[in-house]
């Protein structure tokens, strides 16, 4: 059954056969180093913000989703959408295990976490007291959210894929093949919270009020939380504070994300033709899910 599309938006690429496959991916984080990119405390801890962010923002994207299957009409998507909980819920296990290893280096990352808590559950948590149609509505709001967000984690993913400044730097593998790893999967499902967000309201503000608000909170929570991890770094103990110009040099050692091509990047998903399968690779993703050494144990078990 054809997806619906905005009359006018370029129609969205459909998928004919993407069958997405939970991992179930298992690391051992028991040797992983502070600073498991050795001597870059601030490009470790930039990159450490997605495990203070993804476990529960994950969990959540997970409970919207529940919320919207009733509402899809296309099996094809509906299985999709199934494939991506699937997936999604062992990202969020898989980050707080890192989470936890923290803790146990010293590093607390409570404070931090029961805030991010405090977000998904009560500011963009399911409401009470809606009738019918509000429900529906505010579902909706909630998957655009989510397809905005979904637009950066496949950015991510793709620059991991696409990092060999991290190799250089000689960071810690089993962190590299996580990142890796949960960055295929992203760029492999790319595709699957734009195209419901499509299928139940194909109007294109829906997309732009999605990233208005999504973009600048993820920008806010992320130098937020370089900021918390470096001051609750046990061996740093405040010492060093995070910069713009830092990051910037960061970059361009492919250490970290340019932030100017993030923003960029931002701005693209609201070129009325824009589609998710527009960036990235699903045959590098592929590729690398057929080779990382996580995803190779889980096919054995
Ligand atoms: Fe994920
Ligand atoms: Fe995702």
């Amino acid at each position: 059954m054809p997806r619906p599309t905005a009359p006018s938006t370029a129609p969205p690429a459909v998928h004919d056969s993407l069958v997405l496959e939970p991992r179930d991916v298992r690391f051992d984080w028991s040797q992983l180093p502070l600073h498991w990119i050795p001597d870059e405390p601030m490009a470790t801890h930039t990159i450490n913000v997605l495990h203070l962010l993804l476990p529960e923002g994950e969990r959540w994207f997970i409970r919207v989703f529940k919320d919207a299957l009733p509402m899809i009409r296309d099996e094809q998507l509906r299985e999709e959408v199934l494939g991506f909980i699937g997936q999604e819920s062992i990202h969020a296990e898989a980050h707080q295990e890192v989470l936890d290893h923290l803790l146990t280096q010293g590093l607390d990352p409570r404070p931090y976490v029961r805030q991010v808590n405090w977000l998904f559950h009560r500011v963009l948590g399911e409401k009470t007291g809606l009738t019918a149609r509000q429900r529906r509505e505010n579902t909706i709001e909630r998957v655009a959210f989510v397809a905005a967000i979904e637009h950066f984690t496949a950015f991510l993913g793709n620059w991991a894929l696409n990092s060999p400044g991290l190799d250089r730097a000689e960071a810690d593998p089993t962190m590299l093949d996580l990142l890796r790893w949960h960055g295929a999967e992203e760029v492999e499902h790319r595709s699957v919270a734009f195209d419901l967000m499509g299928h139940l309201d194909p109007g294109y503000l829906r997309r732009v009020r999605g990233m208005a608000v999504a973009g600048p909170l993820l920008v806010h929570l992320w130098v937020r939380g370089v900021r918390f991890l470096l001051a609750a770094d046990p061996v740093l103990q405040g010492r060093i504070r995070p910069t713009w110009r830092e990051a910037g040099l960061n970059s361009r050692r492919g250490l970290l994300p340019d932030p100017v091509r993030s923003i960029r990047s931002g701005l693209r998903y609201l070129r009325p033709g824009y589609h998710p399968t527009q960036e990235g690779s699903s045959s590098q993703a592929l590729g690398y899910l057929a080779a990382s050494p996580a995803a190779r144990r889980a096919a054995t078990r």
